[in-house]
């Protein structure tokens, strides 16, 4: 047992380290309790006058309200899909819809390609994709870059709030000032920043935001933001009965009512535990205070002990600030792929590959084989990081 929050989540109980939070973070036992305490007492859909659809109902209207408060907006901004990559390629035919020949996107390229393909699409109909590119190895992204790329024909920019890649932290809220001042929206991905950061759509100046739940303790669920006054004007695929104004339209079929359940278990844990039982944002905030107090001895033992190490390259930012504690390195002369079996037979899981950043690999020659990456979170111990140094060292 490795983590000092292992009375919460069952999984981090097993003796091994969870070095991959990158790809979905471990749940906490509320989540748990609570999808199956959903099932155990009936499944079924909402709308209906008996008990189970009542409280199903009600819990589909909770779980809305809960992560709008997340998001820092309001509920009926909000749409719960099956993941952040499924609603925003539902959210590019809708701008397919809109956009003329000649419009332009922007896509930074720090994108998960989630945030990136779908815009990219957009090309085959005569709209221009730009690329802002970021500055490497250390992966920063300039606001000149920017500025320098907006166009009056700029109909959207895509970006995210911490590259799942390199850790880079961008001015957000910088940039979307900047794609305003044009009359461009602004596309936050904040599926990779949202364990590590609250966010806060409104002080971002986001007109769009995509949010994983997986990635902050909880089920398999996706999130779409979108401002409350743009959603009328979005012609998504709906069923013909279902309100122009209506969030329902970006959520076509029957939700999994039981990760509903779960989300709601994991913001539970959040405030409850993170937050002191503070309610209310105001939790969330004292919550996310907490988790950016754990992390940071942990980002910055990792950070150093990675940068002194005599085999590891370390790409991204080489100082604490300004990035989250996401790491992506090579060891020259062993591919990732083998630096992770490595890690993995002494009990330390993390990723090898692109992660689906794959403009941050294209622009570091790093393809095919991509990079190693580890990604910390609140949970994980300095014991964590001393079992990922003891079998770096012992890599043959
Ligand atoms: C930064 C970022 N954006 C988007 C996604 C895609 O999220 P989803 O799996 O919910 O489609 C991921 C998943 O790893 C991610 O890290």
């Amino acid at each position: 047992m490795t983590s000092p929050f292992a009375e919460h989540f069952p999984a981090l109980r097993l003796d091994f380290s969870y070095l991959d939070n990158a790809a979905g973070a471990q749940v906490p036992a509320r989540c748990i309790d609570a999808i199956s305490g959903y099932l155990s007492t009936g499944s079924c859909n909402v709308n209906q006058p008996y008990g189970v659809s009542v409280r199903t109902t009600e819990l589909k209207a909770r779980a809305r309200a809960a992560t709008a408060e997340f998001l820092g907006c309001q509920p009926d901004e909000v749409m719960l899909g099956t993941s952040a990559t499924a609603l925003s390629f539902q959210l590019a035919r809708a701008f397919s819809r809109l956009f003329q020949p000649g419009d332009e996107v922007v896509i930074s390229e720090l994108e998960h390609e989630s945030n990136a393909s779908p815009w990219r699409d957009l090309e085959a109909q005569g709209v221009g994709v730009r690329l802002w590119r970021a500055h490497w190895p250390e992966g920063r992204l300039e606001l000149a870059d920017l500025r320098a790329l907006l166009t009056p024909r700029t109909r959207l920019v895509a970006l995210t709030a911490a590259s799942n890649a390199v850790g880079t932290v961008p001015d957000v809220a910088g940039a979307a000032a900047l794609a305003r001042a044009v009359g461009a929206w602004t596309l936050v991905d904040a599926v990779h920043a949202s364990p590590h950061l609250l966010p806060d759509v409104r002080a971002w100046g986001a007109d769009f935001a995509l949010m994983s739940p997986y990635k902050v303790f909880g089920p398999h669920l996706g999130c779409l933001y979108v401002r409350r006054d743009l959603l009328a004007r979005l012609p998504a695929d709906k069923l013909w009965f279902v309100p122009d104004d209506s969030v329902q339209k970006f959520e076509p079929g029957t939700a999994p009512h039981e990760l509903l359940a779960g989300w709601l278990g994991s913001l539970d844990y959040v405030r409850e535990v993170l937050g002191d039982g503070v309610p209310g944002r105001a939790g969330l905030e004292r919550a996310f205070r907490r988790i950016v107090a754990l992390e940071q001895p942990l980002l910055e033992s990792t950070l150093e002990r990675l940068l002194a190490h005599p085999r590891v390259r370390l790409y991204g930012i080489a100082e604490p600030q300004g990035r989250v504690a996401t790491f992506c390195f090579n060891v020259p002369g062993r591919t990732p792929r083998a630096v992770a079996e490595h890690l993995a037979r002494h009990g330390v899981g993390v990723a090898a590959g692109h992660y689906y950043s794959t403009m941050t690999a294209q622009a570091l020659g790093l393809m095919p084989e991509g990079a190693v990456r580890v990604s910390l979170l609140h949970y994980n111990s300095a014991r964590d990081v001393e079992r990922l140094m003891d079998a770096l060292n012992r890599l043959p």
